[in-house]
């Protein structure tokens, strides 16, 4: 049976980092019609709900209707230690999330962070992402099929670490491209699965271990690839040491076949203008983690100035070096970090970022991020009103965008009304 949702309704029909707000189209008394699993049409609900008298419908009155948000890069098996106090990026790994990933080689304890992971991130309107797993086989099993079990669209793939890492925590350049080829062949395009090859970042990599994941990609160019780039300083000169002969961090990944268009690069904050030159050239995407970087201590992402020179950027949480399991929350981190570098951005931008940015990034923009005939039912439905503190400030609003503001500012998983997946209702 057809299901009409109606409620204020936000669709992208272009993108507002080069067309302005304009590019959102939205309505207020708007509806989505989903059959299957997918939406088949949007518009005015009185116009929907007279062609199709026998859809079943679901009013949520003046709660906001979007696509499901995606974040383009998280680490699923940090969800325990997220909040981890004081230390920045090496000390982190070093103290609390190694010794977390190290538990990953029980499937059992996989299999629970996994399913909690996916329940926390659903509980908070995001519908899809793309995860790092850690160095165990098993934990990408246990992501693939609790994403599977909830018929969720997601991303993923075993991370692969073979120095700089604790005793049971590394593998072998070879194990590493074995067990990768292995996932892929069992989970790529699995219902709505992809895998992607995932080397952790260059100082956890040998050069052998790199071009054998460089040499995995060139066999499965339809795979995307995700690594760590230029996120903290210490960590730049780590690499400098570690790769003499190369130009820069960027260029490390270059030499061992692992930059190309399908690649998506964590963080990418202290970037020389060659790395971002040849990032734009090559197409790769970029993943904007900020309240990573803002817990972690990272630096500020040039967002304005990445967007504008025509790169693909993504946003995430970065969970668990992120703050948040909240992609409003993230979206809320953006606009200050962007604020710190003296650029307001439009919660339109903010918003289209969540959705069809990531979407983009992680090229799966044909299928989700946005509300369209033949776009998968991936909805999130969101109370603009969900505290006190909202509520009384979305009142004052005079339009649309200046109502959601406060719910990206302030909003959590108390804002989420409904979670639609693949046309079906998960959470009322
Ligand atoms: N760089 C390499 N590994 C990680 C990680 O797990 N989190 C973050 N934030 N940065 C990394
Ligand atoms: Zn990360």
């Amino acid at each position: 049976m057809a299901e009409l949702l109606i409620g204020q309704v936000i669709a992208f029909d272009g993108d507002p980092f080069t067309e302005g707000p304009a590019a959102a189209r939205t309505w207020v008394r708007g509806g989505v019609l989903i059959e299957g699993a997918r939406i088949t049409a949007v518009g005015e609900a009185a116009a929907l709900q007279a062609a199709h008298p026998g859809a079943h419908v679901h009013d949520y009155g003046a709660a906001l209707i979007s696509a499901g948000f995606i974040d383009a890069h998280v680490h699923y098996p940090q969800t325990a230690m997220i909040a981890s106090w004081g230390k920045r990026l090496i000390d982190w790994l070093n103290t609390y999330t190694f010794p977390e990933e190290m538990r990953f080689d029980d499937p059992a304890y996989a299999a629970m962070i996994a399913g909690r992971y996916l329940d926390l991130a659903l509980a908070h309107g995001t519908t899809t992402m793309c995860s790092y797993c850690t160095i165990h086989p098993e934990s990408v099993d246990a992501f693939f099929s609790a994403a599977r079990g909830r018929g969720m669209r997601a991303l993923a793939g075993k991370t692969c670490m073979d120095r700089n890492a604790p005793d049971g925590l590394r593998d072998t350049a070879q194990s590493a491209y074995d067990d990768s080829r292995a996932l892929l062949g069992r989970w790529h395009g699995v219902d709505r699965l992809s895998y992607v090859i995932t080397p952790r970042f260059a100082p956890t990599s040998t050069p052998a271990q790199l071009s054998a994941l460089g040499a995995l990609w060139a066999e499965h160019p339809g795979c995307l690839m995700q690594t760590h780039l230029s996120e903290q300083s210490d960590e730049i000169e780590w690499v400098k040491d570690l790769f003499p002969e190369a130009r820069d961090y960027l260029d490390v990944y270059e030499a061992h076949g692992l930059l190309g268009e399908k690649g998506v690069y964590g963080h990418s904050i202290h970037l020389t203008a060659r790395e971002r030159d040849r990032l734009a050239e090559t197409g790769a995407a970029l993943a904007h983690c900020p309240t990573s970087n803002t817990f972690i201590g990272s630096g500020l992402f040039d967002l304005q100035g990445l967007i504008a020179a025509g790169q693909r950027v993504g946003l995430a949480t970065d969970t668990g070096g992120g703050s948040s399991f909240s992609m409003l929350r993230t979206m809320a981190a953006a606009y200050e970090v962007a604020q710190l570098r003296h650029v307001a951005l439009h919660p339109a931008q903010l918003w289209w970022l969540a959705t069809v940015g990531s979407a983009r990034a992680l090229r799966i923009d044909a299928s989700v991020g946005n509300i369209a005939p033949g776009m998968e039912a991936d909805l999130v439905v969101l109370d603009l009103a969900s505290t006190p503190a909202i509520a009384q400030r979305s009142v004052r609003a005079d339009d649309l965008w200046e109502a959601v503001f406060p719910t990206i500012i302030m909003g959590d998983d108390r804002a989420v009304t409904a979670v639609w997946v693949g046309g079906k209702l998960v959470s009322a």
